[in-house]
């Protein structure tokens, strides 16, 4: 697999330097977390009763696409219980030890945040079961005969997983959460506020309609419009010499190919090759992956789920298809689909529907 691009729009390959930006941007309280109201206000009730009950809150399940805020919002969870967070994300912890060694260490009500939890190994995640449910810990000490199965009581913590694919996180394991609660992508509006809040951290200057701009093509995404804004801010710092305006914004994301519904490079060559080779579709995901050179789990995780949003492709039981509204806004005119089976991987035949 070669080497990504990694000043991709979307950028799934984060540098230390990206991480570090992201970490000044976010949110130190409900009030700077702008948007997601529904999920806000219930939040804020359930840490209230917990607090009140002077008890752990329940443990918490955020998913939805990458970059709404679901790692901002587990750290504003553990900070408005007053209480602290421990980190760690699913593929980390690779053995049963691992875990045990997280679990045993935390305080009461404390936070462990599990960042992609559907990426638990399943000997790892079946300890979490009764961890979660009952605050015990079914440990082995010694091997073969002489092996002896001990429980180990655990302080009462709240879990915080997060996870961009819902769909893969196990019934036994979501059965386990109290609080479910799903990201959505955020309207122009709410991203205005928060390239706002963002320049003026950043010292930034940028007019109103300067950040509609930049609002209305984040894909409904805060990582993307920060990002946008910094790459806009290269801009003008280098060619216009000063504040961002509408002007001057059009045109440094014009530049960015960047477009107007802030489809970028690899959006369009996923939608083009759809329909240049397969003539729009259906087609098999795996198919997609390969003629484009991208994972298929990034496509599944970053790309689809905006495009679907936008209306620009469709999930078929026969395969991804690109909509008549996506051939118009890329200037193709429309042509009656095809089922192109004899391209589609075994893979792709079995799972479209994943
Ligand atoms: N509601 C919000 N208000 C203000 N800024 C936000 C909001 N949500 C996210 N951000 C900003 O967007 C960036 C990405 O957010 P975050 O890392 O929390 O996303 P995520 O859902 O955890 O993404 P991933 O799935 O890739 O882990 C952060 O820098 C944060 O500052
Ligand atoms: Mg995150």
């Amino acid at each position: 697999m070669k080497e990504k691009d990694v000043s991709t729009l979307l950028n799934p390959v984060r540098t230390p330097e990206d991480l570090q930006f992201e970490d000044n941007l976010r949110p130190k309280n409900f009030v700077e977390f702008i948007g997601q109201e529904n999920i806000k206000a219930n939040l804020k009730i359930f840490i209230k009763a917990a607090r009140k009950r002077n008890d752990h809150l329940d443990h918490v399940l955020l998913y939805g696409p990458p970059g709404l805020g679901k790692t901002s919002l587990a750290f504003l969870i553990a900070k408005e219980m007053g209480v602290g967070i421990k980190p760690s994300s699913g593929p980390v912890i690779e053995r049963t030890g691992d875990l045990s060694a997280i679990l045993t260490n935390l305080q009461q009500k404390e936070v462990l945040f599990l960042d992609e939890i559907h990426r638990l190994h399943p000997s790892v995640e079946e300890i979490l079961y009764s961890a979660m449910e009952d605050f015990n810990l079914d440990i082995l000490i010694g091997q073969g005969p002489s092996a002896r199965s001990h429980k180990l009581r655990l302080k009462k913590f709240t879990l915080i997983g997060a996870t961009t694919r819902a769909g893969r996180i196990t019934a036994p394991l979501r059965s386990r959460f109290g609080i479910i609660s799903r990201l959505d992508y955020y309207n122009e509006d709410d991203l205005k506020k928060i390239i706002i809040r963002s320049a003026s951290i950043l010292n930034i200057s940028i007019d109103k309609a300067g950040a509609q701009q930049i609002a209305r093509r984040s894909r409904g995404t805060p990582r993307v419009a920060n990002r946008l804004l910094r790459r806009v801010r290269d801009y003008v710092e280098v060619i216009a010499e000063g504040k961002i305006t509408a002007k001057e914004a059009t045109k440094a994301l014009d530049m960015m190919e960047v477009d107007s519904l802030g489809l970028d490079e690899v959006d369009r060559k996923m939608l083009e090759t759809i329909i240049e080779n397969f003539r729009g579709g259906p087609v098999g995901i795996t198919t997609i992956a390969a003629a484009i050179d991208e994972e298929k789990e990034t496509i599944e995780s970053i790309y689809e789920p905006f495009l679907m949003r936008i209306g620009f492709l469709e999930r078929t039981t026969r395969g991804r298809q690109v909509t008549q509204k996506a051939y118009k806004h890329l200037g193709f005119t429309p042509q009656k689909p095809f089922f192109p089976q004899k391209n589609l991987f075994k893979e792709d035949k079995k799972q479209e529907n994943d």
